[in-house]
């Protein structure tokens, strides 16, 4: 195992065995006190199939969160948050090799770029041409291009550095994507910084700059269960979305161009609701997405950083607020996800929504939808948006 040498000297160049007790590889419900140092250690975590190495970094936060992230896809394979007795737990859906993420993985814990969620027959005009991407997703049997195409930004091995300032850790991420790569235009620049903060906020501030117009549209797709990871499903989580309206889609999860409010229908999460109080009523939207796989439009769409959603557990305790500068949020309840897939615990298998995922971002098909709002990026334009994930446990 690698030390790391941080730039400040705040932060203490330390092994993760070293953490004063604020971390020990135990499973479910090893505790975790509060004040730990903060600190990063990475060592590696396996190669690619076509050989690249990949590092895993293990970020230790000053509030006692812990976060194992590799360098394939920026993927945080491990995230252990306290509940309310201090007790952690691995809440994130993951692989423990790189294998697993390449032969069967849905997005776990990925950065997703260059086109967060779908684009529809995967085309788009932009300045009065036609672009293709491949199209790797056919819900409903209609193709679309889904998060990036068949090489999205989730199979890259990035280039890495720690960072530290103050109390807080973290990793930035750079990569180049090529012209015309996935069929996208444009040389594509995108930084990447994960921070972890001694309030055991994880922030992601995401940067991306072309040398042509192009779409752009990044998130996150980590998968949270608030109990642990293959600790069954998701429907008993507490939902709010601070959304007034969402996108309908059509059977191949595309939206249809309206926005829709959500008042007097299931997709009203503007106050607490179980996740599965109502993901069974009679109701065409969640037919099409075999559940919540649907786009909500936040209310706040000043590009400031806001409230978009809460999530909460209630025998663990374990509360999530996501604070987000992008205007919707795609919340997707794992419906795809089947006992077939591997857990990371020895001998276990996932099982259908055993994990929700709350991705922020621009809403999906922007480059076809005029009224939407407009995910082009120019050059000589900087895309920058910001999203937290702030945890914690009452
Ligand atoms: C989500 C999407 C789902 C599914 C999932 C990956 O972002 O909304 O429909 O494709 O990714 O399995």
């Amino acid at each position: 195992m690698k030390k790391v040498v941080l730039r400040s000297a705040v932060v203490a160049c330390v092994t993760v065995a070293a953490v004063t007790g604020c971390y020990s590889d135990k499973g479910a419900g090893a505790k975790m006190s509060n004040g730990c140092e903060p600190s990063v250690v990475v060592k590696p975590f396996g190669k690619t199939k076509d050989g690249q190495l990949v590092q895993q970094y293990t970020l230790t936060g000053a509030g006692g969160v812990v976060m194992d992230v590799i360098d394939y896809g920026g993927k945080v394979v491990r995230l252990y948050t306290p509940d309310r007795t201090g007790a952690k737990t691995d809440i994130t859906l993951g692989f423990n090799s790189v294998s697993g993420y390449e032969t069967q993985d849905p997005y776990f814990g990925s950065l997703i770029g260059r086109y967060g969620n779908r684009i529809a027959n995967g085309k788009f005009m932009l300045d009065g041409k036609t672009y293709t991407l491949p199209t790797n997703n056919s819900p409903g049997d209609l193709p679309c291009s889904l998060h990036g195409g068949n090489k999205g930004f989730d199979a890259y091995v990035w280039h890495s550095e720690p960072l530290s300032e103050g109390k807080s850790v973290g990793i930035k991420f750079t990569m180049t994507s090529p012209d015309g790569d996935q069929g996208y235009p444009g040389k594509l620049d995108v930084t990447v910084c994960y921070w972890l903060s001694p309030a055991n906020v994880w922030r992601i501030e995401y940067e991306a700059v072309t040398d042509k117009a192009t779409p752009v549209n990044l998130t996150q797709h980590l998968y949270f269960n608030f109990k642990g990871e293959a600790e069954g499903t998701i429907l008993d989580h507490e939902l709010t979305l601070f959304a007034d309206q969402m996108t309908p889609v059509t059977k191949g999860l595309i939206p249809t161009g309206k926005i829709v409010p959500v008042k007097g229908t299931p997709f009203d999460f503007t106050t607490p609701w179980q996740i599965g109080a109502r993901i069974n009523a009679d109701n065409e939207q969640l037919r099409f997405g075999g559940g919540y796989d649907h786009n909500w439009v936040l209310n706040n769409r000043s590009g400031k950083l806001a409230p978009a959603a809460a999530l909460y557990e209630k025998t663990t305790g374990r509360y999530m607020e996501v604070w987000t500068t992008e205007p919707a949020i795609q919340f997707y309840c794992g419906n795809f996800l089947t006992d077939k897939v591997p857990s990371k615990k020895p001998g276990r298998n996932l099982c259908h929504r055993g994990g929700l995922a709350l991705e922020t971002q621009h809403s999906p098909d922007s480059p076809n939808q005029p009224d939407f709002p407009s995910t082009i990026l120019r050059p000589g334009a900087v895309y920058k948006t910001v999203t937290e994930y702030r945890f914690g446990a009452k």
